[in-house]
């Protein structure tokens, strides 16, 4: 039997390989290379995996994948509950579609993560895979009645490792546990389960936090094209530099760090996370406000019932079925109307608007909202349309229908 082990190169991914290993599974490690900000060395992940067992050692470089997916994320103003970016549910969505293909290749038919039977991620591990490929199926670990009768917890995974001489770099007392790549950061568990602990009890991963920020505003601009960022600073940004260049600039301006909350999660539990995503809360702002200056009030409507609504499937593992993909239909036209450049203000963890510049498709129009200048709005004219408003609004208050 052969297990494609979705390894992050961290104290479970060597303990659950070394445990199968000794059970006599052939155990495959995958890394998906999703720019981890917190590990960029892959030689070092691949040595322990093979120390601890792993036949064969995969890095699937992902990059572009996971960049595009950030942008999409941005382009459905996908945050959860309205405040997480989502940063790893859409991150597991990349690692099974990297995986798959590279599994198929070798014809792996299950997978294996090291998710635990509580969480989000197992859910999203499940669906993803169930959908890509429905042949394979899924191993989990903190899922097995035998591997959880061996491990009851971090101690006995750390003294099993260190009986086995596996090169851990995991410390007995984790303060917490994160999870890593191009879009942010998410911290949850250990200290961070109190919730007396501040969100401020994390020590950013991806810049720094407001009071260490510069006592300087810094400007920012991003010109989008088509719904997507094409230059920073007038400098031409891909995709995926855009998310990199956005998470320095964020970063260091405290911007996007420590949003926290106490989330549902979708196995019906609440949970508390601090969460790190600068470059996609400096790009996402700068796509909200040029957004705001396009939609009209109805298209406005739809798009807000479509963003959430998306939000929740990527959150829930839901991003590769039909309904998502009609909703990335649905805002197609919206996405080619979405060009022009913002200009945004950061200080000390604070994003604000200081500019739009060159918006073609804007409805805005300086002329019909200005209080000087009439343009082809005629104040007379309200007149007759309060006129009207008024049949109704007095009909309400003859039929005793009006609460004061
Ligand atoms: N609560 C967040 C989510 O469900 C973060 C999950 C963090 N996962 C992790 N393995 N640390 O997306
Ligand atoms: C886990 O429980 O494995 C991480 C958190 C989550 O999946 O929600």
């Amino acid at each position: 039997q052969t297990v494609a082990f979705a390894a992050s190169g961290g104290l479970d991914s060597c303990t659950v390989t070394k445990w199968l290993s000794e059970h006599g599974v052939n155990v495959v490690a995958f890394t998906a290379d999703i720019a981890q900000p917190d590990e960029t060395d892959f030689s070092e992940i691949e040595r322990r995996m093979r120390l601890s067992g792993a036949s064969d050692y995969i890095a699937i470089p992902l990059h572009d994948m996971i960049a595009e997916s950030g942008i999409e994320v941005i382009q459905f103003q996908a945050r959860y509950e309205g405040d997480y970016w989502n940063t790893t549910g859409i991150g597991r969505h990349v690692i099974v579609a990297g995986m798959i293909p590279e599994m198929a290749k070798r014809g792996i038919k299950v997978l294996g993560h090291g998710a635990t039977g509580r969480g989000n991620d197992q859910v999203r591990f499940q669906l993803c895979t169930n959908m890509l490929d429905p042949t394979v199926s899924i191993y989990a670990p903190w899922r097995d009645e035998a591997f959880l009768s061996r491990f009851r917890g971090r101690t006995e995974m750390i003294d099993y490792c260190e009986t086995h001489k596996l090169p851990i770099k995991a410390s007995r007392s984790a303060p917490y546990s994160t999870d890593a790549n191009l879009l942010g950061l998410t911290h949850e568990a250990g200290q961070l389960e109190h919730l007396n602990v501040g969100p401020w009890f994390v020590t950013p991963g991806m810049g720094v936090k407001p009071e260490q920020a510069p006592d300087k505003v810094e400007e920012v601009t991003v010109k989008f094209e088509n719904g997507r960022p094409v230059a920073i600073n007038g400098k031409a940004v891909s995709a995926f530099q855009a998310i990199q260049t956005a998470n320095d600039i964020g970063g260091r301006n405290a911007v996007g760090i420590c949003s926290h909350l106490v989330e549902n999660r979708f196995v019906g539990i609440k949970s508390r996370g601090v969460y790190e995503s600068p470059g996609m809360e400096l790009l996402g702002t700068a796509f909200k406000y040029l957004l705001q200056l396009v939609l009209d009030r109805r298209s406005r409507e739809l798009y807000d019932a479509i963003s959430p609504f998306v939000s929740k499937q990527i959150y829930q593992g839901y991003g590769f079925d039909l309904a998502t993909h009609m909703a990335r239909e649905a805002i197609k036209p919206v996405l080619k109307l979405v060009n022009g450049t913002i200009a945004l203000k950061l200080y000390k963890g604070g994003v604000t608007f200081a500019a739009a510049n060159d918006v073609p498709n804007q409805m805005y129009s300086e002329s019909n909202a200005s209080m000087e200048d009439i343009g082809e709005f005629n104040h007379a004219d309200s007149e007759g349309f309060l006129r009207v408003l008024q049949v109704s609004a007095r009909a309400l208050a003859a039929n005793g229908q009006v609460t004061p």
